[in-house]
């Protein structure tokens, strides 16, 4: 419980923050749209994270490229049964590679790239209905902390990109920067990712 619910959570952050600094158009498309809605507050609230639409396609797209659960979690088929013409026994340990599924070019234009607009005016979600997109599984066993991991990243990427403006540290350029995953159950950075926080506004205001 504690490890599904915080790792998973913190190494999205992660990855989130190492693609905005690297594409620094989406950065700025974020930015203006959160600072547009929170404009004048100190922190952007939970109530208005549901006019963030770009921030919720920013959110999808990172669980899209970095799943934090790669292989969700084990099956066991429960029947004898054929699947594209391969028998599968009964009692058969299935693997979802669905670190695989999310960057397949048969479901995705352009699957490599961090480009959330690909969310924008789409009905994929991530509540297990659209097998091309499920970080969180799919059916019965599906994460039941999805509505709570989504709200607490959300609010956390709102607030760092509304309060701060983020660069690398000095001498490192994007194209430096290093994307190399760990191996794990949960796939997180290599690399620790440093940056310098600028505040954006005046603190205490
Ligand atoms: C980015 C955030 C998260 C992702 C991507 C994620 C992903 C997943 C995945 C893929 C599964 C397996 C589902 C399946 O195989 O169908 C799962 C299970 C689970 N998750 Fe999450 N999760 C996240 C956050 C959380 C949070 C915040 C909590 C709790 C507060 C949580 C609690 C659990 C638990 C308890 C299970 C096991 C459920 C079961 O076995 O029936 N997860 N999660």
């Amino acid at each position: 419980m504690f490890g599904a619910g915080t790792d998973t959570s913190y190494s999205t952050l992660e990855w989130a923050m190492a693609e905005l600094v690297r594409k620094s158009e989406v950065m700025k498309k974020l930015q203006d749209e959160v600072r547009g809605i929170a404009s004048g507050k100190g922190m952007v609230r939970e109530k208005e994270l549901n006019k963030m639409v770009y921030l919720k396609a920013v959110v999808k797209e990172v669980l899209r490229l970095h799943p934090p659960a790669p292989l969700l979690l084990p099956r066991e088929s429960m029947e004898d049964c054929q699947i594209q013409g391969y028998d599968i026994p009964k009692k058969t340990r299935v693997l979802i590679n669905y670190w695989a599924i999310g960057r397949d070019p048969k479901y995705w234009e352009v699957p490599e790239e961090f480009h959330p607009e690909r969310f924008l005016d789409s009905p994929i979600d991530f509540k297990g209905n659209y097998f091309q997109f499920i970080p969180f599984g799919a059916g019965r066993r599906i994460c039941p902390g999805l509505h709570f991991a989504t709200s607490t990243m959300e609010l956390a990427l709102a607030n760092l990109v509304h309060q701060f403006d983020w660069e690398l540290p000095h001498g490192l350029t994007r194209e430096e920067l290093d994307m190399a995953e760990a191996p794990g159950i949960t796939i997180r950075k290599k690399q620790r990712l440093h940056l310098v926080a600028t505040p954006s506004f005046p603190q205490g205001s």
